[in-house]
């Protein structure tokens, strides 16, 4: 099953006939600011099986490329600037190992960001889901027509700027841009558990996510030896005297990964101050979290995604509803809703101890901007099958022993997440909203 998956993934293989691997190394170790441009499948050929009909498709995917948080905003508006004159300062006392090209990279750097703009999608992030909206379409033509019909059709976004921008300019990539303009959208509501179960759920927010041990991993690899050596390594580059702390080296990690995805033909300087080794400790520090809050660390962070699971499901048995069905939420949905269905888990959970770069659970791969999986149901004479795609490209849930999975398998496989997903009892949440 694992070995399965990583042969199914094998990103940089698969992206060697496009551009990723012809890009600088540092920039497949992005984690979850990795852009979506880097991953995407350019064969958009119609995905046809003989004697089989493609029916309906439900797709969930994570919003595009944004803008950072409030928090990250001001920092780069104060930390990062005496950063950066940190490093002019030192190169120019003859310090560290920077060229006079980056010196004047950085030189010319600033940001305009408004922190009023937090977590709002960037301009990359609607190009990412009109494009992607585009190729869907090419690769299954029968049921995501070119004409928009609310019967045909049905979007959903959470309480965001963001996820609704992204439904948006996915309907743009879909339809001519007046027939767009119709679509309708439902309103978004706060309380969404197909959307963001995470969200409402009240133990995983008491156990899991507003609980510091829970990131007991992560906190103990920020202060492991193998992180010191990494900042150690970025200083003495930069030509500092002192170390960097471990949030101003994730700042200038965080600062590369947003600005490479940003702008596609600008290189950010903060991409200039670590080599591909550091960016892998910095990459892991990140993925500890995505493994310990997100990911498998605890059953209580994946099982509410039952809910989700069950609209799949449903959207498959009830032919009354829209047969394309497109979910637009974040990144916290789709990395709990992938473990819940045991895609990429890797053999022994992740922890401060051990980084093994092959693990398949690495936001860089599984966790980028516009991260998508998709599911098409096909009517094959008497049965119906069930194709799952990850990133545009066609995976295996780990019960099926084919792509085309029958769906037999499939509700066998995920029987409890279908009839006994209790989602207020799980979650201990004492009332129905
Ligand atoms: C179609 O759009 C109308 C609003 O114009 C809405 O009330 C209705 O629920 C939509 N139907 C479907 C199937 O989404
Ligand atoms: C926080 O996490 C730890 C480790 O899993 C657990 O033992 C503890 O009970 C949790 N605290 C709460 C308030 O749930
Ligand atoms: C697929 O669609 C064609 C054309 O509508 C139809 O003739 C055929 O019977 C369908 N096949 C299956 C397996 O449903």
């Amino acid at each position: 099953m694992l070995i399965r998956q990583t042969v199914v993934f094998p990103i940089c293989v698969l992206l060697f006939r496009v551009s990723f691997c012809s890009i600088s190394d540092k920039s497949k170790h992005l984690g979850s600011r990795t852009p979506y441009r880097f991953i995407q499948n350019d064969n958009d050929a119609p995905i046809k099986y003989p004697g089989c009909n493609a029916t309906r498709i439900w797709m969930f995917s994570r919003h595009g490329t944004r803008l950072p948080s409030e928090e990250e905003i001001l920092l780069m508006k104060t930390t990062l600037y005496s950063l950066r004159d940190k490093i002019i300062n030192q190169f120019n006392k003859g310090k560290g190992s920077l060229t006079a090209d980056v010196i004047s990279n950085f030189a010319a750097w600033e940001t305009e960001l408004d922190p009023m703009e937090e977590k709002t999608l960037a301009h990359e992030g609607q190009q990412e889901h009109m494009l992607l909206a585009e190729r869907m379409q090419n690769r299954f033509p029968e049921i995501i027509l070119k004409k928009y019909d609310n019967t045909s059709f049905e979007f959903r976004f959470t309480a965001t700027e963001r996820t609704q921008q992204s439904a948006k300019y996915f309907t743009l990539g879909l339809f001519d841009p007046k027939d767009a303009k119709n679509a309708w959208f439902p309103t978004a509501k706060t309380w969404d558990p197909v959307l963001r179960f995470y969200k409402v759920c009240k133990k995983y927010r008491k156990k899991v996510k507003n609980n510091e041990t829970a990131l007991r991993e992560q906190t103990l690899y920020g202060g492991s030896k193998q992180m010191f050596a990494a900042l150690k390594v970025m200083s003495d580059y930069l030509g500092f005297d002192d170390v960097l702390s471990l949030d101003e080296g994730m700042l200038i990690y965080q600062a590369c990964g947003y600005e490479t995805a940003w702008y596609k033909n600008k290189h950010s300087p903060w991409c200039d101050a670590f080599d591909t080794v550091v960016a892998e400790v910095l990459e892991y520090y990140d993925d500890l979290e995505l493994y310990w809050i997100d990911g498998y660390g605890y059953e209580i962070s994946y099982k509410p995604a039952c809910v989700t699971i069950k609209d799949l499901f449903e959207h498959f048995s009830n032919k009354e509803r829209p047969r394309a069905s497109f979910l637009f939420s974040h990144s916290g949905a789709v990395l709990k809703i992938m473990a819940h269905l045991g895609l990429y888990k890797p053999q022994e959970p992740l922890t401060h101890l051990k980084k093994i770069e092959k693990r398949p659970w690495k936001a860089s791969h599984i966790d980028s901007f516009a991260t998508n999986l998709a599911f098409v149901l096909y009517q094959c004479q008497d049965e119906e099958r069930v194709l799952t795609l990850h990133q545009e490209r066609i995976i295996r849930l780990p019960p099926c022993k084919e792509d085309l999975c029958p769906m037999s398998v499939l509700t066998h496989a995920y029987h409890d997440s279908i009839h006994n997903c209790d989602f207020n009892k799980m979650c201990h949440n004492k009332k129905h909203k």
